[in-house]
């Protein structure tokens, strides 16, 4: 039974609201044998939502079962690993990021045995298994909060609480920080008497990290899944992990245009990217170490400036998640802003043997084929592809998903919830959400019923995995995908120099290159028209070249020779070439 409607919009009561230097930071990885541990090394990580990606029993959402009846999915695209948005108990207010016990499975994915079964089923594949771990906050239903509310020991310090401030004899929040969901992140508990703190929803209290005892119990639900098999985590919102003990305002950014209630209009020095985060990971980083067998991986999602992002990898993030092509770059983007970009992500990388990664998108932001426009689906994992280091692509990517306009009474995302019917486009996570597209059977193969918790994008008739894996449709975004991925294992690719190039203003080229081998060239055409090239001399690369991919929508058969000399590329066209 589909008990969607309780996830509703309407359902939502709308609510009213520096640190001591970190220790030294490990050496790079740089024995060769350490090197060759690492996995995930010149691959394709694939996320998947599980919510939306199979669901086993029919009750409309996706489950553990469904992810292993699939698994042979990941087998035939020969992605390293896959990681999983939450799958611990939760009562799902922002779909599994509010968590109400991090050592348990929620029913509605299935049990531990299920999850112990698909870790098995995935090492027997080869595959790697990344859980979600979210430690900055637990939902407002995790046992600990009510005995932190009781101010039981040691669980009263597990949470951010602070006294009310009282102007002319009214209770006011503490302070002016607001929530990523809009308004104040301080939330009243009549029963403490206090304010609590929650920079996402108010039923997602942050934890306090300034606690040994809940840093204690947060290490040992890392071992626990670590034990049953996970091989490694993404960190979720680490930025957010700790707040300025002092709870001093935050500078209001003047003339910011934004409502009131928007955390836009605040500079984040007290709420963000503090450093007691970065010797926190360390922690984290030493522990899964400490652990025998292969290595584990860390990811780490962090919307935060560049030199924040990068200081990730010193403390212990394989992963650093690069969000330039999810929320740096847009369809208004040039080919200039785009080199712009990577050139500053590769040359921020620190020296050692930190690898690059490029993320083509996540169920946070809307989909690569909406964010640039379908005829330009394939043109984030394109550059994914060929650049050096890890890809990481979301459900739905291989196959050019689209994401699909909810409306407002049928919105479920909180973040849009809180945003409310006028501002929710804006911020809607649904869209990315939907349900993927197996085959064009009812509600897409997803789910044997017809109502699921998302609807399914109409469009699943003809875009759909069954469909694109067809041998009359050889270029289609799967088949794209398959060789995107295959290409990792490319000697050229895994080792070979890299430039990006301007080609034309409005030709943008990567070049990766190899003494004694013939280069990998992308180019990718960023006008709506056609246009003609030489990009032979220029980027000194052979006239004679052949194709080995080419993007959907540009017609080129893969495997034709082209004349580098005089190029005619198809319009919003991405073609690599070896
Ligand atoms: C991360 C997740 C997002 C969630 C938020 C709060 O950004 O990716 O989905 O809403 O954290 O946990
Ligand atoms: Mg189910």
């Amino acid at each position: 039974m589909l008990s969607k409607s309780i996830f509703l919009c309407l359902a939502i009561s709308i609510l009213d609201g520096a640190s001591a230097a970190p220790s030294a930071p490990p050496g790079p990885p740089s024995k060769p044998s350490e090197i060759a541990r690492e996995w995930w090394r010149d691959s394709f990580i694939y996320q998947i939502y599980p919510r939306s990606f199979k669901d086993s029993d029919g009750d409309g959402v996706g489950d553990l079962k469904g992810i292993i009846s699939k698994l042979d999915h990941f087998v035939d695209l020969n992605v390293s690993a896959f990681w999983l948005s939450p799958i611990f108990k939760s009562p799902m207010v922002d779909f599994g990021y509010d968590i109400a016990n991090f050592t348990e499975i929620d029913p509605i994915f299935g049990t531990i045995d299920d999850f112990t079964k698909l870790t098995e089923e995935a090492h027997k594949r080869g595959l790697k298994v990344i859980l979600d771990w979210v430690p900055n906050h637990s939902s407002d239903e995790h046992p600990w909060f009510a005995k932190s509310v009781k101010r039981i020991k040691p669980y009263d310090e597990y949470y951010v609480w602070k006294d009310a401030k009282i102007i002319n004899g009214t209770r006011h929040p503490p302070n002016n920080w607001l929530s990523i969901f809009l308004g104040s992140a301080w939330e009243w508990n009549e029963e403490r008497k206090q304010y609590y703190l929650h920079q996402f929803a108010p039923k997602q209290p942050d934890l306090n990290f300034r606690s040994p005892a809940l840093r204690k119990e947060m290490e040992e639900a890392l071992l626990f899944w670590v034990n049953r098999g996970a091989d490694g985590y993404r960190i979720d919102s680490i930025i957010f992990m700790y707040e300025d003990a002092q709870f001093r305002d935050e500078p209001v950014i003047p003339n910011s245009g934004k409502p009131a209630d928007d955390p836009g209009n605040l500079r984040h020095i007290y709420t963000q990217d503090l450093n007691e985060t970065y010797d926190l990971l360390l922690s984290w980083r030493k522990l899964l170490d400490s652990v025998g067998g292969e290595k584990r991986i860390i990811m780490s999602e962090a919307y935060t400036s560049l030199p924040n992002i990068m200081k990730y990898y010193k403390y212990g993030s394989n992963v650093p998640f690069n969000f330039m092509f999810v929320t740096g770059l847009n369809n208004r983007s040039r080919a200039i802003d785009f080199k712009r970009s990577i050139d500053g992500w590769l040359n921020s990388i620190p020296k050692g043997d930190y690898i690059a990664n490029w993320v083509v998108d996540n169920h946070d932001n809307p989909r690569t084929a909406t964010r640039f426009g379908t005829a330009r689906a394939d043109q984030t994992s394109m550059l994914a592809a060929i650049l050096p280091g890890l890809g990481v692509i979301f459900n739905g990517d291989e196959i050019g998903m689209e994401g699909l306009d909810i409306p407002w009474d049928q919105t479920v995302d909180p973040q849009a919830c809180y945003a409310g019917p006028d501002r929710y486009k804006a911020v809607t996570r649904d869209p990315e959400r939907t349900p993927y597209q197996w085959d064009n059977t009812l509600s897409a193969g997803f789910s044997t019923n017809k109502t699921t918790w998302l609807p399914v994008n109409p469009n699943y008739k003809t875009l759909n995995l069954a469909e694109q894996k067809r041998v009359q449709s050889p270029t289609s975004h799967y088949h794209i995908h398959k060789k995107l991925i295959a290409l990792k294992q490319h000697p050229v690719a895994k080792s070979g120099s890299t430039e990006v190039i301007l080609v034309t203003e409005n030709i943008l080229g990567v070049v990766r290159r190899l003494p004694n081998a013939s280069p990998l060239v992308l180019l990718i055409n960023f006008l709506d028209q056609p246009i003609k090239v030489d990009a032979s001399a220029w980027m000194n690369i052979p006239q004679d070249m052949t194709v080995y991919v080419a993007s959907n929508s540009s017609g080129i058969p893969f495997g034709v020779h082209l004349d580098t000399a005089a190029l005619n590329l198809p319009a919003s066209a991405s073609v690599i070439l070896t």
